[in-house]
């Protein structure tokens, strides 16, 4: 993958995106688009997959054809709301293998802070595909990113639903090796760290939590 951002325009993912923004969208209806949106996303994020030609029998012959080569990918969900782009990716992938990075900011230094870290062995082999739809100031994706290059691994991507410019910016400068694929470019921040104009608070609206 060469650009640092992809935004992936496919009228589907728009579509789909917008019905998100409502704010009259239902906590179900929006679950299940989140689910459809982050398959869209993941076959974008994984159009460069090494494959490795396999020898096969169809019903008619013998024939060789294209399979996935390789360690299992690993995903990474940065919680909570990473977990909402977790279904609909392994719905894709079934075979991923799957880690979760808890992080909450310490109100006195407003760093992240590690609670939670599990994450898949031998992560130097696999492609890691980091889970977090909202990329609004960039810090807890920045400092997720650090803790799994520390833990081994090399060659990471960064799925989210959304992006903001401020949190674009940082991520490229902290960490330019790992590439983005998000539906959208928002505007901008506000003064309190939401998109704009985003969908509201990613969590809330996907888990019912209000
Ligand atoms: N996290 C969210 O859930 N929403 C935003 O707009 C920014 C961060």
């Amino acid at each position: 993958m060469q650009d640092h951002l992809t935004v992936v325009e496919h009228p589907l993912v728009q579509h789909k995106l917008t019905l998100m923004r409502k704010d009259t969208t239902s906590t179900a209806v929006f679950r299940q688009l989140l689910k459809e949106i982050s398959m869209l996303l993941a076959y974008e994020i994984t159009r460069e997959l090494e494959t490795c030609q396999t020898a096969i029998r169809t019903p008619l012959t013998q024939t060789t054809a294209p399979a996935l080569a390789g360690k299992k990918l690993a995903l990474i969900s940065i919680l909570r709301a990473g977990n909402g782009l977790l279904d609909g990716v392994l719905e894709l992938i079934p075979s991923a293998r799957v880690g979760f990075i808890g992080l909450y900011r310490d109100e006195q230094t407003l760093e992240p802070v590690e609670y939670y870290f599990k994450v898949p062995t031998e992560l130097q082999d696999r492609l890691v595909i980091v889970l977090d739809p909202m990329l609004a100031t960039g810090n807890s994706i920045v400092a997720a990113v650090s803790r799994i290059k520390q833990a081994g691994a090399v060659r990471i991507r960064a799925l989210c639903l959304l992006a903001a410019p401020e949190g674009v910016k940082r991520m490229k400068s902290a960490h330019p090796d790992v590439p983005i694929v998000t539906a959208s470019l928002d505007e901008q921040l506000n003064d309190i760290g939401y998109i704009l104009p985003g969908l509201g608070d990613a969590g809330d609206r996907m888990f019912g939590t209000k």
